[in-house]
């Protein structure tokens, strides 16, 4: 676990309460090889004025730049919407464990709800440099929540997209969408609310997993105040996931 200073280099609009921040690290500079930062991971953000911090998944991650899509829900994520560029955040890296892209032999499937979307980005760019196939199912309420679709197509061999109210692509859930498409995988990954990560576990009956959202007080292994309970026992979200295997997680 790595404490650092971040810059802020972009904090924009990109759908409705829903903002892109780009984050340049100030000291440390974490690298991927080292494991420092991996796939599904998330970062937690000390929000000045606010004694716990928020957890916040890598979406994008580049030469130590830190991209982060976050929705304003509370006081800490307006307040954060609200943080100038060049302002400076603490942040705290190296934390959990996230997706496991070696799981897939060629064929992956990525679900993705809301803001559970943002950490599949990174996965998917990884998937693709293997030379794995992609398939990427989204689903959002309505079109003005739709984010990262652009992104995902210049990724992705082929990208799903549902709205509950059918403004955009298939009308209803991912799974609907994936009904009709029927994508063909040999491991899929699975990130958003946790009744759609339910329903997805239940009705793909190939292996996958999924990352867990939990509130969280340190964030970092300590309080055990994320703890879940899995078929090996009690697990906590922030250290031992938040990426769990589809056959250990109890819904
Ligand atoms: C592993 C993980 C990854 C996440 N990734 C993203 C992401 O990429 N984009 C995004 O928009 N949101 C993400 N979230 C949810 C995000 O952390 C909450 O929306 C945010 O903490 C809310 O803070 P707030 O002060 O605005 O809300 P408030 O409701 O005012 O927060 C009050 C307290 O509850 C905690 N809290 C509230 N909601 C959650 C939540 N869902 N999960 C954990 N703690 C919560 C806050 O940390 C804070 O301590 C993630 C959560 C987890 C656990
Ligand atoms: S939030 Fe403290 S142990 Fe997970």
């Amino acid at each position: 676990m790595n404490k650092s200073l971040y810059t802020i280099a972009e904090n924009s609009l990109i759908a409705t309460k829903t903002y892109k921040m780009v984050l340049e690290p100030l000291s440390f500079r974490p690298s991927e090889a080292s494991g420092e930062i991996c796939l599904g991971e998330f970062v937690d953000i000390l929000i000045p004025g606010y004694f716990l911090r928020r957890p916040l998944s890598v979406c994008d991650f580049e030469e130590g730049r830190l991209t982060l899509v976050y929705k304003v829900v509370g006081e800490g994520t307006k307040v954060l919407s609200e943080m100038p560029v060049r302002g400076e955040l603490e942040v705290l890296t190296g934390l959990g464990k996230g997706f496991d892209p070696e799981a897939c032999r060629e064929r992956s499937l990525l679900v993705g709800g809301g803001l559970g979307v943002p950490p599949l980005l990174l996965l998917a760019k990884r998937l693709k440099a293997q030379g794995k196939r992609v398939t990427a199912v989204l689903g959002f309420n309505k079109a003005d929540e739709i984010i990262l679709s652009e992104e995902f197509r210049t990724v992705c061999d082929e990208v799903l997209i549902s709205t509950v109210d059918g403004s955009v692509g298939v009308k209803g859930f991912v799974t609907d969408a994936m009904a009709a498409a029927r994508p063909s995988f040999d491991y899929f990954y699975t990130c958003g609310p946790m009744v759609m990560m339910k329903v997805v576990c239940n009705a793909l009956e190939g292996p996958g997993e999924a990352s867990l959202e939990e509130r969280m007080g340190c964030g970092a292994g300590f309080c055990y105040g994320c703890s879940i309970q899995t078929k090996n026992g009690p697990r906590r979200v922030c250290k031992d996931g938040p990426v769990f295997k589809k056959e250990e997680l109890i819904w």
